[in-house]
């Protein structure tokens, strides 16, 4: 049997959970995605219209399948936690069963089991804002989004991952050297994802031999990293000053995904990967 992947944060063909579904597709994986509810209306149309038809392109040159879409908003763990403005709101009125405890319910119905987690998400409501100059909300909803969203995933999808699986989110080295720009809490969101990295392998590890790892990727022009709004001039700054002087492809943090996922990955658990033409190596831009 092929493996089964749910992947957290596919709203569109640009972003890295795409790339990391595609890849995941390519090596024979099933695909289940949860998409962000305010972004699901209009994902899942433009899925049906085709408009992503020409990045569902495999090498064998069918189109991959995304056998579900899930609704998901990984701040809420189960229904009771959902405020009611939110409730209200009319983005989310559509959906249902969304909190994170309610989609691995469904998943649990619909399939039984999966084989690879993956979590691509982050949000940081004051990302533009200094972190000197960030409030106590915006810093916990960053950490609330970026952070603890993956432990909420990871400990209810848990005793549903087949033993032997694999676990992993998507970092920035911004949680460990200085980033300027990468505000609201988000270097201090992505600094507590990479320790819980480790924290997590070591229980999920003991549990059901399941491995937990992260990979720090560089910088991507997506829907989110455009919202940050410096994201170009990162590119730029990677061009210039990484060992690799070339574009960065989402394509090569999927395959990374991929050989993490797989059984060639299979003594690495705990690790944060760089995915990022080696611009973590260097001291100084030259
Ligand atoms: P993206 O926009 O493709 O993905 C972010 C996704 O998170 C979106 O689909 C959004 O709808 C979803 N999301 C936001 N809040 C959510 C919530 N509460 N519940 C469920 N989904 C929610 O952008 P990108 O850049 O591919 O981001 C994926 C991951 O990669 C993130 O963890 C990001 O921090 C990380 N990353 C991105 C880099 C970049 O330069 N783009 C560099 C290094 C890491």
């Amino acid at each position: 049997r092929g493996k089964r992947a749910f992947i957290a944060g596919v709203a569109d063909d640009n972003g890295y959970g795409w790339a990391i579904a595609k890849s995941l597709a390519e090596a024979g994986a099933e695909i289940l995605v949860g998409t962000w509810v305010p972004a699901l209306n209009i994902f899942e149309s433009s899925l049906r219209r085709g408009k992503f038809d020409e990045s569902r392109k495999l090498q064998d040159g069918s189109l991959m399948e995304i056998t579900k879409v899930y609704p998901l908003d990984a701040v809420y763990d189960t229904p009771e936690d959902v405020p009611e403005d939110v409730k209200a709101n009319k983005r989310y009125a559509g959906a249902s069963n969304w909190t994170v405890q309610e989609v691995v319910e469904s998943v649990k119905k619909d399939f039984g089991t999966i084989d690879i987690l993956v979590h691509s998400l982050a949000n940081g409501p004051e990302v533009s804002k200094l972190l000197s100059e960030t409030s106590r909300k915006g810093y916990l909803a960053a950490l609330s989004a970026s952070s603890y969203s993956y432990i909420s995933l990871l400990k209810h999808f848990l005793p549903i991952i087949n033993p032997g699986g694999a676990s992993l989110s998507l970092t920035y080295i911004a949680s460990e050297r200085i980033i300027p720009g990468y505000g609201g809490g988000m270097s201090s969101a992505k600094a507590a994802l990479e320790s819980d990295t480790r924290v997590l392998a070591f229980e999920a590890g003991r549990k059901k031999r399941i491995r937990v790892n992260t990979i720090s990727a560089g910088p991507l022009g997506s829907r989110a990293a455009k919202a940050i709004g410096f994201i170009d001039m990162m590119i730029d700054y990677s061009f210039t000053n990484a060992p690799l002087q070339k574009e960065l492809h989402a394509e090569e943090v999927g395959n990374t995904a991929a050989f993490l996922a797989s059984p060639l990955a299979s003594a690495i658990t705990g690790a944060v990967i760089y995915v990022d033409n080696g611009l973590n190596a260097m001291g100084v831009g030259v």
